[in-house]
Order: structure tokens, then sequence, then C-alpha cells
């Protein structure tokens, strides 16, 4: 029974990996505290699997709360570090309160497994980190630009605190997470009001909003709007069981990027969504957003080279699955 602490386990991706983490045959124990998600996802966990999760309603930021969390759990293969504030906007407006959680949660972690002799960390990093890269498709060599955000900071600095502590590390840098797993009983619970591009198309898809304001048609791309590179949830859920995978047979600091390598434009996602769903979607052109970057896609050779790992479901069925989870959410 190889045993996984799971901070930020109750949330979007962390749900969909404790759910991989099963069907890989880790016994995944969940640590979160609910201040972005809902009770809703760690009962979905449960319906996937048919069977209780172990879960502690605990801050991670709470040294004696981890400490305790630590003796009662005993002997760990690894922990993967989800738990994070993720609202770039609000990062801006509150960089403070992104700085004492993202890594004051990193540093206790770390601590406690220090103490507690558990040696593999595996650490959601970002795209973000890159800025806007000089090479397209980046790869994990690009520099790291000036952050465009307290946000993209502390993915900046947990990087480099995993480097300097003893741990054995991966830091994955997740490109665009879109979709839900394919039940619909999982999916993000964010408490705040979407800013990302898939669920605010589902919510004009489905009436909440009038219509989805495209940020620019004036970027020097095909068809002048932004290009990401969209990756399905349940795919980079996979990537981290690759990765412990990984860190239970090597040592040492690594990175990988997480990607498709395909770079999709933003009038792309809504015909996508639009083609699949049988749905129009209403959109007009507006200013760009401050802080967008024009164009930025994975290069994941090394991800496929040491991990194994590649993207293997289409923007099709992530775009079907983040409609089904739009209709079903509570
Ligand atoms: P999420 O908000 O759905 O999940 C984060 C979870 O952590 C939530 O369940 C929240 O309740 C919990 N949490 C936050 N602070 C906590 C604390 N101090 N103690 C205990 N629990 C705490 O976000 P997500 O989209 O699943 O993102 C997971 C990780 O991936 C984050 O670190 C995020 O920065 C990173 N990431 C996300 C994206 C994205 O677009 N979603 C992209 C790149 C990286
Ligand atoms: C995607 C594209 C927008 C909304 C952010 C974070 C990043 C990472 C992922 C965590 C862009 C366009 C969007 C809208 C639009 N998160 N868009 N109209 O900005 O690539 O990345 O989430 O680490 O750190 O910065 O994602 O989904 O917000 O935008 O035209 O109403 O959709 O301009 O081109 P982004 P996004």
């Amino acid at each position: 029974m190889k045993k996984i602490l799971v901070t930020g386990g109750a949330g979007y991706i962390g749900s969909h990996t404790v759910v991989e983490l099963i069907e890989a045959d880790y016994t995944p124990i969940i640590v979160d505290n609910l201040c972005n998600t809902s009770i809703q996802n760690i009962q979905g966990i449960e319906k996937i699997i048919d069977k209780k999760i172990k879960w502690h309603n605990t801050d991670c930021t709470d040294k004696s709360a981890m400490d305790k969390v630590f003796a009662e759990e005993g002997r760990m293969e690894g922990a993967i570090h989800f738990a994070a504030y993720k609202a770039v906007e609000e990062s801006v407006q509150n960089p403070q309160k992104y700085y004492d959680n993202n890594m004051g949660s990193l540093k206790v972690l770390l601590q406690c497994m220090q103490e507690n002799n558990v040696k593999n960390i595996i650490f959601s990093s970002s795209c973000t980190v890159y800025g806007m890269p000089d090479v397209l498709p980046v790869d994990e060599n690009a520099p790291f630009k000036k952050a465009e955000s307290p946000y993209g900071e502390t993915k900046q600095l947990c990087e480099k605190m995993l480097k300097e502590d003893s741990c054995n590390s991966v830091a994955l840098r997740y490109f665009n997470p879109v979709g839900s797993h394919s039940t619909a009983l999982i999916g993000d619970c964010s408490a705040d009001r979407p800013s990302n591009l898939v669920p605010i198309i589902t919510e004009v898809a489905i009436g909440k909003r009038e219509k989805i304001t495209i940020f620019g048609n004036d970027y020097k791309t095909p068809d002048g709007t932004c290009i990401r590179d969209y990756i399905h949830v349940v795919d980079l859920a996979k990537s981290h069981v690759k990765a412990m995978e990984f860190l239970i047979n090597n040592t040492g600091k690594h990175a990988f990027n997480v990607g498709t390598g395909i770079g999709v434009s933003v009038l792309d996602a809504i015909k996508a969504f639009e083609q699949t769903n049988k749905l129009s979607i209403n959109y007009s052109i507006g200013p760009r957003r401050d802080g967008d970057i024009e164009q930025i896609y994975a290069n994941s050779n090394l991800v496929k080279e040491k991990l194994g790992w590649e993207a293997k479901e289409t923007l099709e069925k992530a775009m079907i699955s983040a409609w089904e989870w739009e209709k079903l959410k509570e």
C-alpha cells in the first residue's frame, strides 16, 4: 500500500489525480481545507471509486495541524502539492494572500516531510513561469521571465524553494487544464466567478452570461487571437501518477512541461466547443487583456522521454466533458 499525501486533493486537478492514483493502486490521503472547493468533489471521488476516501480538513499552512496529519498517517511514499490559491487577478489586488498561502503551504509541507523522512514531492507549477517565451514551442530550459503577477511569482519562488531543499522533486509545469472527468462527478468548484476561457464559454452556453468577450484579435497569430495549449484534466492527472513512479525510482530535482504541444487560438477553442456540443456561443471582440501573452504551447519531448507520458485525449472530448460538468454541477 503506497500512501501518497495529496494537498488540495479536493480541488479541480487534485480530485482528478486522486481518482487516477487509486486506479494505479496508490492510497491517496487528501489534505484540503475546502477554501476554494466543495465537499461535492470528495463525494464525487467516492462515487467514482465506489469507496470512502481518507481526507483531513486541514490548512496546510498550519504546522501543528500538519504535524498531526503526518503522525496519524505514518509512512508515506511521497506528497503531491496542489494546495494554493490560483486567481491571477486577485493575486494582483492582494499579493500577500498569495505569498502567505502558496509559499507558506509548501514551506510547512517540506518541513513536515523532512521531519518524517518523506522524500518525494510533486509540485503543481505552471507555464506561467516562462512568461512570453522567445522560442516556441517552449521547452524546460527556457529562462523564467519577470512574473506577470504575484501568482506567477509564487510558482517561480516555489520551484526555487524545491531546488534548495533536500527532497527529490518533480515540478510539473501545467499548460491550460480544461474539461472534467467523463462521469461529470468532479470538476472545478472554485468559489470565484470563473475567469478562464472554457468555464466562461460553458457559462455562456448555459445562459449565466450573455456572451464571451474575446480579448483582442489583433495579435500576430493566424486568426489574430491568442494561442494556448489546452490539456484535458484527465491527461494532466495521469502525468502525476507517472511522475510519482519516476520519483520512487529516481532521485534529484526535475521539471517537466505538461501540455499537448498543440497551439489552439481562442476562436478555434470556441469553434471546437460549438461543433462538439452542437451549440452556438455568442461572442464579441474586445480589447486585449492586460498581462496576456500572445502565444504559448509546450515542447513536451522531455516528459515523454523521462516519464513515458503524453496527452491522449482530444480538445473535443474536453469540450464535451466541460459542458457536462456545467450542466450537472451544483
Ligand atoms: P483548485 O483551487 O481547484 O484546487 C486547489 C485546492 O487547494 C482547493 O481544493 C483548495 O481548497 C485547496 N487549498 C488551497 N489552500 C489550501 C491550504 N492552505 N490548505 C489546504 N487546502 C488548501 O485549483 P486547481 O485548478 O485544481 O489547481 C491546483 C494547483 O495547480 C494549484 O497549485 C494551481 O496553482 C496549479 N495550477 C492550476 C492551473 C489551472 O489553470 N487550473 C494551471 C497551472 C497550475
Ligand atoms: C486563455 C485565453 C485569453 C477569457 C491562466 C493563468 C495561468 C494558468 C492558466 C494557473 C487567453 C482568452 C479568456 C475570456 C478570452 N493558471 N480569453 N476571453 O490566461 O492562458 O492562463 O490560467 O497557473 O497562470 O494566467 O488562461 O483561460 O484565462 O485564457 O478571450 O473571457 O482565452 O485572452 O488568450 P491563461 P485563460
